[in-house]
């Protein structure tokens, strides 16, 4: 069964009630997500590994980590994972980025892909998939199914709010990839929006409603 971890740092979460906030202005909820995209990204890559070099400081020699070189990507789920991805690049500017566009049929909540780019490396890195909204699953279930079958083995989710359902729905279908949220909230309504939620995010994101 994968991971599931929730990032309850305080700054995480009060950035996350003014994203939720209704009343927050498409320019402040973009920052916003950016802004905890960026203390994500810094749980999300606590596990890297690192190598031991030798660094003179101007007083001693130090052993010292750095980096071993992991290869990162970053893959936003279109539309509204867009919005994360520069928030994550700011701390790890070498990532790459892919792109897969999916659409939610908003009646049978069904996700259709209409775009699939990734960097040719992809399969030997480590993707990242990033959306807002974890809900009922199928998206972020459709966006891992596509990236195991072009080859792609090591996948974590990344999403600022997730639904029990969704988790659960992802854990079953993908028990190897781990999930990060920074909330998980109480459940999904009739129409498969998240309660309390945040509405659409992609409307939000990019003022389309
Ligand atoms: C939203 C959201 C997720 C998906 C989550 O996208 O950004 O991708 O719904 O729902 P699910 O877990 O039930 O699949 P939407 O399809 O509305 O597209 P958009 O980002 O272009 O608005
Ligand atoms: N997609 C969204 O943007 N919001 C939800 O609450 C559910 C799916």
């Amino acid at each position: 069964m994968s991971n599931l971890v929730v990032c309850d740092h305080p700054l995480i979460q009060h950035k996350l009630t003014f994203i939720r906030d209704k009343d927050t202005k498409t320019k402040d909820f973009r920052e916003l997500v950016d802004e905890v995209a960026t203390l994500m990204a810094y749980e999300i890559t606590r596990d890297m590994p690192l190598d031991t070099i030798t660094v003179e400081t101007p007083v001693a020699t130090a052993q010292s980590k750095v980096l071993s070189g992991r290869m990162l990507g970053i893959v936003p789920i279109l539309r509204a994972g867009l919005g994360m991805v520069d928030g994550i690049l700011k701390l790890i500017p070498a990532a790459k980025v892919g792109h897969i566009g999916l659409s939610r049929d908003h009646e049978t909540l069904q996700p259709t892909e209409y775009y699939m780019n990734l960097p040719t490396d992809a399969t030997e890195r480590l993707l990242i998939v990033v959306d807002p909204m974890l809900a009922t699953g199928g998206s972020a279930n459709a966006a891992i199914g596509s990236l195991k079958k072009r080859g792609c083995t090591q996948i974590k989710l990344m999403v600022l709010i997730a639904s029990p359902e969704g988790v659960r729905a992802v854990q079953e279908a993908h028990p190897d990839v781990d999930i990060y949220a920074a909330a998980v909230d109480e459940r999904l309504n009739e129409l498969g929006y998240i309660i309390p939620g945040l509405g659409d995010a992609g409307d939000r994101m990019f003022g389309t409603k």
